[in-house]
């Protein structure tokens, strides 16, 4: 990693985990605050929020609707994380390296934290207009939910739960991908890009890069599940093959999974040229990443 890179890594992630922190109320009732505060804070790459950020540098974007906006995204994913874990989904006892929500505050503690992150989510979007301009608030909301609801990550679970044990062909398999996973990560670099000027074509282009990318992170999240260690990962490795979930391994083997990542990333990259913004550096360097990235 370049230093420079570094620098922006370390910047961009200690104002984005003050902004978070400040986010979370510790004192919601019953337990509710240190449940969600548990399962959003100290943890995780934050590259939703780091997408957010290089993508509304690239297009001068408001910065204040940016913090807000990767906030959101990060609550957003959080609260998929939970449920995800919780025992009718997956099952898992391990995330970020810690025991998961439900193992800790119970099924219904996990349940709720999940349901009031989804909720405050919307509501970090959503300040005074002085704060953010309305019609802004109204775009990040609307990215912002078409990427988590059925549609995107909600549908795309539903897909996930449905397919337990069954021989999906590489296109099932990558409808399912781009909505459980890609749709938030292309909303999070939209989201960014939302908040500053950018042409018709511009936003087309960087579309076309949080697709490749998001599908290129969610195979590269089946690939690690055989090829690393919980430890590395800071959560359980080999469940998928244990749920008999099909994934870009089981479907096509880790060498060709592999290479479709390769050429996500090729994809991905040519769409930011496409984009003749500014300073794309950022979010090329996140993509390459994503797919090199060992947990
Ligand atoms: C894990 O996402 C779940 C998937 C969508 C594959 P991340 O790998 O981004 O998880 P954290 O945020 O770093 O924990
Ligand atoms: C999760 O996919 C996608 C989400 C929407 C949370 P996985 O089930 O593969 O994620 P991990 O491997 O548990 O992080
Ligand atoms: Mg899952
Ligand atoms: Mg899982
Ligand atoms: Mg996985």
């Amino acid at each position: 990693m370049s230093s420079d890179n570094a620098h922006w890594l370390q910047h961009g992630l200690s104002e984005f985990e003050l902004a978070l922190d400040g986010w979370v109320p510790g004192d919601a009732p019953a337990g509710l605050g240190q449940a969600m505060r548990y399962g959003v804070l100290d943890g995780g790459k934050r590259l939703r929020p780091l997408l957010v950020r290089a993508s509304a540098e690239a297009v001068h974007g408001h910065a204040e609707a940016a913090m807000r906006a990767a906030v959101a995204v990060e609550l957003i994913h959080a609260y998929s994380l939970i449920h995800d874990d919780m025992p009718c989904m997956d099952n898992d006892v391990l995330r970020r390296g810690r025991a998961t929500v439900h193992v800790r505050y119970g099924e219904a503690g996990a349940m709720l934290a999940g349901d009031a992150m989804q909720a405050l989510a919307f509501e970090v979007l959503t300040p005074d207009p002085g704060v953010v301009p309305v019609g802004l608030q109204a775009s990040l909301c609307a990215l912002l939910a078409r990427a988590a609801g059925h549609a995107g990550m909600a549908g795309g679970q539903a897909i996930d739960l449905a397919s337990i044990g069954m021989p999906l062909v590489e296109a099932q398999l990558r409808d399912m991908h781009r909505r459980k996973t890609g749709a938030l990560l292309q909303a999070s670099v939209l989201m960014g890009a939302a908040t500053g000027a950018v042409s018709a074509a511009g936003r087309a282009a960087l579309s076309d890069y949080g697709a490749a990318l998001g599908l290129a992170f969610q195979i590269v999240d089946d690939i690690l599940d055989v090829t690393q260690a919980s430890e590395k990962l800071g959560k359980t490795a080999g469940k998928d093959m244990d749920a008999n979930k099909p994934t870009y391994v089981t479907v096509l083997g880790i060498a060709s999974a592999r290479a479709q990542a390769n050429a996500l990333l090729e994809q991905a990259l040519a769409a930011l040229a496409r984009a003749q913004l500014g300073d794309t550096r950022r979010l090329a360097w996140l993509a390459g990443m994503v797919v090199d990235r060992d947990c």
